[in-house]
């Protein structure tokens, strides 16, 4: 016997059957006359996150949301993410209503707009109150998702696209390539400072779950610490692997210790980085000291990355 009830599954199954968290962004677009436009959005992710040509979010829309619409046409969004205050909330949901226009929606709306970082000028503005912003372009060439046409407001008709583009009547998927990360410079300060419990953006948990009066969303409380398992491996079984990656390019004892808390799975890797900077240094016999070097070189290129 299970401990679990079976629950339907049905159209929109993340909202009706499950409680299932989620961020809340709001995504700016241009509309055909060229003015920028907001609309709220849950389904939003991470898609391509390393190994790339380029990182990439995920984002699922009804296909005849003004967002949509405006990424078929000029490809280009904002995702802008809000804190978790009240009336942030409660504008989010008001720009949530079906069917309203980029007029009727903009007219009074709360948040207010500013250029964006990302080069180009057919972009449309980020939300100044948003605590970061990831600017991208719509892959439209993925799964032939270039000859998606924006126009069809009543549903569209099949063949559908697997994963990019129409991918069914009333729906869209669209794989965005990350232009730029926009952060505000609190945040920016404690990611390249180091984070502290008290850094933390307070940002909204949308929990899917919905019914016909309400959204349900949770506030931020706060960020706890979880120590990350140590599990370190033996000298000598790094010593091992170390001294089997190359003929010539060997590791001293003191050098292998350095590596006891690399995690098994990523030792090869971590190995093989050392070596090939051992090649472009012309060094036969990697030290402690050379370790730091390399950790040291690692450090400053990933705060280069962040900084770029
Ligand atoms: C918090 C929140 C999250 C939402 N998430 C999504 C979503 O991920 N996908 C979607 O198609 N609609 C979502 N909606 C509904 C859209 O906001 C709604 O279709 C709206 O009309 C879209 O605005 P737009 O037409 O200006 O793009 C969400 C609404 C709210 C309030």
């Amino acid at each position: 016997m299970s401990s679990f009830k079976d629950l339907r599954i049905v159209d929109n199954f993340y909202q009706t059957s499950l409680f299932f968290p989620m961020p809340t962004v709001l995504i700016s677009t241009l509309t055909e006359d060229g003015k920028t436009t907001i609309g709220p959005y849950s389904l939003v992710q991470p898609y391509y996150v390393a190994g790339k040509e380029y990182y990439a979010m995920l984002l699922n829309a009804r296909n005849s949301s003004n967002t949509a619409q405006n990424l078929l046409r000029n490809g280009k969004c904002a995702i802008n993410f809000v804190t978790d205050d009240r009336k942030t909330f409660k504008e989010v949901v008001r720009l949530g209503w079906p069917g309203d226009t980029p007029e009727e929606k903009m007219k009074d709306c709360f948040f207010t707009f500013e250029k964006g970082i990302a080069e180009g000028e057919d972009r449309p503005m980020v939300v100044t109150e948003a605590f970061q912003v990831i600017e991208c372009t719509w892959v439209r060439e993925l799964d032939g998702a270039d000859k998606d046409l924006p126009g069809q407001l009543e549903g569209y008709e099949p063949p559908y696209h697997d994963f990019n583009g129409i991918t069914s009547k009333f729906g869209a998927t669209f794989i965005l390539k990350i232009d730029k990360i926009l952060m505000k410079e609190k945040y920016y300060n404690a990611i390249l400072n180091g984070v502290r419990a008290k850094d933390f953006p307070h940002v909204p948990v949308d929990y899917g779950y919905r019914d016909s009066k309400n959204f349900w969303y949770a506030k931020f409380r706060r960020a706890l610490p979880e120590l990350l398992p140590i599990r370190a491996t033996t000298v000598e079984s790094v010593k091992y692997a170390a001294n089997r990656i190359d003929d010539k390019i060997k590791f001293t004892d003191e050098a292998c210790a350095k590596l006891v808390n690399v995690p098994r799975i990523f030792l090869p890797t971590a190995l093989k980085g050392c070596v090939a900077w051992a090649r472009e240094n012309n060094v036969e016999l990697i030290t402690a000291e050379h370790m730091d070097e390399i950790n040291d070189k690692r450090s400053k290129e990933k705060k280069g990355n962040k900084s770029k």
